[in-house]
């Protein structure tokens, strides 16, 4: 079993970034939470984190046939993407949205998802747990538990 962390723009700027808002763990340190919780299942994960949609896009294109799930906060473009909607609607494979702030706290253009109809789930607000969390819904998913 494979996972893939997939993180969009700004997010490699954690633990430096408004950190009132994201916290002081950085993006390593939410992609160990993911390699870990795989571990605990005997699964691997890989990691990926780009500030460009369209190689946000062919990552998830080439997802196909190499992953099992995906671990997909897709910052900023969550809010307008359809060609990242498009791409998860492409290929089959389950990805859980995470967000790392509770964006319904914050303003009105972060409370709509532009992916989250194409998701499997959502994880947002609870920091950088959540991709754990997501990690362990896809995880246990695979081996048919709920
Ligand atoms: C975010 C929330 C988005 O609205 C924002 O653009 C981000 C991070 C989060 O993890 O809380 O860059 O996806």
């Amino acid at each position: 079993t494979r996972l893939l962390v997939l993180n969009g723009p700004n997010l490699n700027l954690l633990g430096k970034r408004e950190p009132g808002i994201y916290g002081q763990g950085t993006l390593k340190d939410a992609v160990d939470l993911v390699k870990e919780t795989a571990e605990e299942h005997e699964a691997e994960a890989d990691a990926y984190q780009s500030n460009h949609e369209g190689d946000l896009v062919d990552a998830i294109q080439q997802a196909e046939g190499k992953y099992d799930g995906i671990i997909f906060n897709p910052a900023a473009y969550t809010h307008t993407s359809i060609a990242l909607r498009d791409a998860i609607s492409a290929v089959d494979v389950p990805v859980v949205e995470v967000h790392i702030s509770n964006v319904h706290q914050r303003e009105s253009f972060r409370q709509h998802s532009m992916l989250a109809p194409v998701c499997k789930g959502q994880v947002v607000g609870l920091g950088l747990i959540g991709y754990r969390l997501a990690a362990l819904a896809l995880l246990e998913s695979f081996e048919g538990r709920r």
